[in-house]
């Protein structure tokens, strides 16, 4: 009778949710996923969206890295010059617009204190069309290879176009393996030949840490060891908000594998930097020896030998036949300011570590947990994604929680983490207004699960 009584209340109390019990439950069952955990970005997307449809309430939308900050008028203005131009309707060339390599060129002269001739220097269709071509063309360099090392947390859609492209991938969570024990970690991946590239993301997407210099030459001897091509995805470029990386041609510059090792590709994003990702333009930097290299076994696939010819004139013309000419005059304007000193690209997006800081705080306030939270022993920056874990639950468990409480995100089992118990975070659409909803929302969270 008391049991029966006790549970009772309790199905009354957690019916009783920030937003409609039932329509969550419903919403969630329509998915017919067994474990809402195993959900994709764009999955959660759908489902906070047809929730907040049909109840009205809003979400703190944490699931998906939009960038949630204006585009500079440079870019805007220089776009519409090339559309006002006539350049609609001309083809742009594949390699890309001169002016548009040459301030690549200068971009990462600037602010990696790397030299990249123009020539390895290619706008992509976002940077995700320069991981499908890199997966392209390193996947294809020597015949008795066949894949992608991914050093994981990770962004699956890179895993999902080696799948797509049905090239095998291996991965591991660098959670227990930070500093030296990198080391032996991944010889035992590659010690066996098979391996063609390695990628990781710096400052890595989902769990925000970054490298340190010595983790850098670390991935680089091991990587020239068995002549394995680096892929370093720089998506938040000089996002590591604990040091100021926005300062052409001056110290700190945002550390890289380019100074370790000539076997790289950097794939830099314009996304969340400089907030374009909507006109889908990125960049590449080919290293100048690797753009030269010859590879016999590309003629399998490709009318020459040469790396960065195959990347160019055969893999990035298949693809699209190039990047659209107005993004690249806007990036072009954007890149030529950053490289005068006339445009700071981190003044705007350092947005981001101030929310990213208060949520934090609100989360552990409220008996959460941060899991990944520390490079080589340094705390990690306050930016775009941090990762959290509520006492006993899973990572599952604790997405379909938050979807009753008005707080969505992804779970950490969908980016290759071993670290079940968490959740991703991304601030990028909680702007200052929404701080009180969340607080509120996370305090009736841990008033229903604490125990207390
Ligand atoms: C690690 C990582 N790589 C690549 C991308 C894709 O960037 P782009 O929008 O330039 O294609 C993202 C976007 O979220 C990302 O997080």
């Amino acid at each position: 009778m008391l049991f029966s009584a006790l549970l009772l209340k309790k199905i009354t109390m957690i019916k009783n949710t920030p937003i409609n019990f039932d329509v969550v439950k419903r919403k969630i069952e329509e998915t017919n996923l067994p474990d809402i955990g195993n959900a994709s970005i764009r999955e959660i997307v759908r489902l906070v969206n047809e929730v907040e449809a049909e109840t009205g309430e809003q979400y703190i939308r944490m699931e998906m890295g939009v960038p949630g900050l204006d585009l500079s008028e440079i870019a805007k203005k220089a776009e519409k010059k090339a559309l006002d131009d006539g350049l609609a309707s001309k083809y742009a060339m594949i390699e890309g617009v001169p002016v548009l390599k040459e301030e690549i060129s200068r971009f990462v002269k600037m602010f990696l204190d790397i030299d990249v001739k123009p020539q390895g220097c290619v706008p992509t269709v976002g940077s995700l069309q320069g991981s499908m071509i890199l997966f392209l063309v390193a996947n294809r360099t020597d015949a008795s290879k066949e894949g992608t090392l991914f050093i994981d947390p990770g962004f699956p859609v890179q895993k999902l176009q080696c799948q797509v492209l049905g090239h095998q991938y291996k991965s591991f969570d660098v959670f227990d393996y930070r500093g030296e024990k990198l080391r032996d970690k991944l010889e035992s991946f590659l010690k066996d030949g098979k391996m063609s590239s390695i990628l990781y993301s710096n400052p890595n997407n989902p769990s925000w840490i970054s490298f340190t210099e010595s983790e850098l030459k670390i991935i680089a001897e091991v990587a020239d060891k068995y002549d394995v091509i680096v892929i370093e995805d720089l998506a938040y470029f000089g996002m590591d908000f604990r040091k100021d990386y926005s300062h052409p041609g001056e110290a700190p510059f945002q550390p890289t594998i380019a100074k370790y090792t000539d076997n790289y590709v950097l794939l830099i994003s314009s996304s969340k930097s400089f907030s374009y990702a909507g006109q889908r333009v990125g960049m590449m930097a080919i290293s100048d020896k690797l753009f030269q290299r010859k590879y016999s076994d590309l003629k399998r696939f490709y009318s020459t030998d040469g790396f960065g010819y195959s990347i160019i004139y055969n893999t990035l013309y298949a693809l699209s036949s190039g990047v659209p000419h107005t993004p690249q005059y806007g990036l072009t304007a954007l890149l030529k300011a950053a490289n005068n000193g006339e445009f700071n690209f981190r003044e705007g997006i350092l947005e981001y570590g101030k929310r990213a800081k208060v949520m934090k705080k609100l989360f552990l306030d409220n008996g959460f947990k941060l899991v990944y939270d520390n490079d080589e022993g340094a705390e990690l920056a306050d930016g775009f994604y941090f990762t959290i874990s509520y006492p006993g639950m899973t990572g599952g468990e604790l997405l379909e929680k938050f979807l009753y409480y008005g707080i969505s995100a992804i779970a950490l089992q969908t980016t290759g983490s071993d670290r079940t118990e968490g959740l991703r975070a991304c601030v990028s659409q909680t702007s200052e207004d929404k701080y009180s909803i969340l607080e509120s929302r996370l305090k009736a969270f841990n008033k229903e699960f604490s125990g207390k």
